[in-house]
């Protein structure tokens, strides 16, 4: 026996909706998508910018490392130059010049800026290694700012 008008009508209608409730899922499921491609790309997009541009923290130049070791007073380098530093210290100017010994200078000849801080580089490793008294003496003369700033600095030593 045929279903009554009715109940034939409600079926029509569920039917419907399931097929109606079949194109949300599909929308819902393409908005995922959309929304993944969104993020994947956004994530690629990220990673290009930290690539193109390192952050400035990352950034190491001869005055980044001025400004961090050569400038406050109690700084690195007028610790080592006073004799008031430590171990750790002389060893972290010499590793501070040792990196700008490999950077190139705003100004000057570049066999000027290897033979300076070749001797600063000599002077500090000579006082890590505590091979002689006058070490101090020796890094002083060879940190010494205004000689260098004048050969290799914009504006000299003002
Ligand atoms: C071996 C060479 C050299 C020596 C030694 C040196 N400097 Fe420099 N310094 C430079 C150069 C080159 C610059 C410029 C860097 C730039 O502008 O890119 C600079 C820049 C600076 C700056 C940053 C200034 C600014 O804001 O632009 C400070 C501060 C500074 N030096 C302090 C000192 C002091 C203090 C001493 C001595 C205790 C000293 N420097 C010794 C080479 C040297």
């Amino acid at each position: 026996m045929d279903a009554p008008i009715r109940d034939r009508k409600v079926g029509v209608e569920a039917h419907r909706y399931r097929a109606v409730e079949r194109i949300v899922d599909m929308r819902n499921g393409a908005g995922v998508v959309a929304i993944l491609v969104l993020i994947a790309a956004g994530g690629v997009a990220a990673q290009q910018d930290k690539k193109k541009k390192p952050t400035p923290a990352a950034q190491v130049t001869i005055k980044s490392i001025m400004l961090g070791s050569h400038k406050e007073k109690g700084a690195l380098v007028f610790r080592v130059r006073d004799a008031e530093s430590t171990e750790e210290d002389n060893k972290k100017l010499l590793e501070e010049y040792k990196l700008i010994s490999t950077m190139k200078p705003p100004l000057g000849d570049p066999k000027s800026w290897a033979n300076r801080t070749g001797n600063a580089i000599a002077a500090l490793q000579e006082l890590v290694n505590k091979k002689s008294d006058g070490a101090v003496e020796r890094v002083r003369g060879a940190t010494e700012c205004s000689g260098c700033h004048n050969a290799h600095r914009v504006g000299g030593n003002k």
